[in-house]
């Protein structure tokens, strides 16, 4: 088993959903946890919650479309941790709006967050990574980045963009000793998926796979399995975590 025991993990997207449910599991595990949002309360409240648990976290607040403060909150933590072992990332935006009435500016938000911002997150943690010779990121994507979405086009654009990414950090890193893999959570209970799905939640849940949608501390127990025994020679996939239902 690879343990993430003392681990320097950073996590985006912490103040909320799946994000959050990985910060504070990896942090009870054992790990060095950076929970990085730019919804600041939010943020300090998940470090406080850890911390009151007797678990180590950190926060670091970073609009993760925007690059100069990727590079600088990237910079800080190097600075303080000396090291980043552990990439989730969880921190994205999804908004419905039928394809043929999407503005220039919803498909550039969309696209800036989701995909722009993982780039520049994945090359500056990945510079890292590569220089330590060690390290795994995983990356929360959907499973409408490979099937497509009417109403979703910009978003499934995104997440579509991010697994071509996943693929090609895994190509690119590999031989440094760095994993890369992509995980579609699929029907999650989060604030953004009860936003993006306002009606009929309980029938569509109902009527995924399981019978019902994912809590975000189920889809950290697979983040886990991928930060440390999962990952350590599982890379450029895409995981699900469960078969797909027609939508
Ligand atoms: N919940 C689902 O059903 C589901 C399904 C498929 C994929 N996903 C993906 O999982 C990830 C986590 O989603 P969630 O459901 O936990 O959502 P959530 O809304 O609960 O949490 C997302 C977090 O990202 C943060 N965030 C958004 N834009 C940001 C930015 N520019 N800079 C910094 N932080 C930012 C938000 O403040 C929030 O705390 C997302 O990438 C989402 O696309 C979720």
């Amino acid at each position: 088993m690879v343990s993430i025991q003392n681990k320097v993990a950073l996590v985006t997207g912490a103040a909320s959903g799946i994000g959050r449910a990985a910060a504070h599991l990896l942090a009870l595990e054992g790990a060095q946890v950076l929970a990085v949002d730019r919804d600041e309360s939010g943020v300090g409240r998940v470090c406080e919650a850890i911390s009151a648990r007797g678990a180590r976290a950190g926060c670091a607040v970073c609009d993760l479309g925007e690059a100069e403060q990727i590079r600088a909150m990237v910079e800080s933590a190097l600075a303080q941790y000396g090291r980043i072992d552990v990439l989730v990332h969880a921190a994205g935006i999804c908004h419905a709006m039928p394809l043929l009435q999407l503005s220039d500016d919803q498909w550039r938000e969309t696209l800036r967050i989701n995909l722009d911002g993982t780039f520049f997150l994945t090359r500056d943690v990945g510079r890292a990574m590569v220089e330590q010779g060690s390290g795994t990121m995983i990356l929360m994507t959907s499973d409408r980045g490979v099937y497509g979405s009417i109403d979703y086009a910009h978003y499934a654009a995104s997440k579509g963009g991010m697994i071509a990414l996943t693929k090609s950090l895994a190509l690119a890193l590999g031989k440094h000793g760095v994993t890369v893999n992509g995980l579609n959570p699929g029907m999650t209970d989060t604030p953004l998926a009860r936003t993006a799905n306002p009606k009929n939640w309980d029938i569509k849940a109902a009527a995924d796979v399981l019978g019902k949608a994912a809590m975000p501390d189920e889809i950290a127990q697979t983040i886990l399995f991928l930060a440390g025994t999962g990952g350590a020679y599982t890379t450029g996939q895409i995981l699900g975590t469960r078969i797909r239902y027609g939508q």
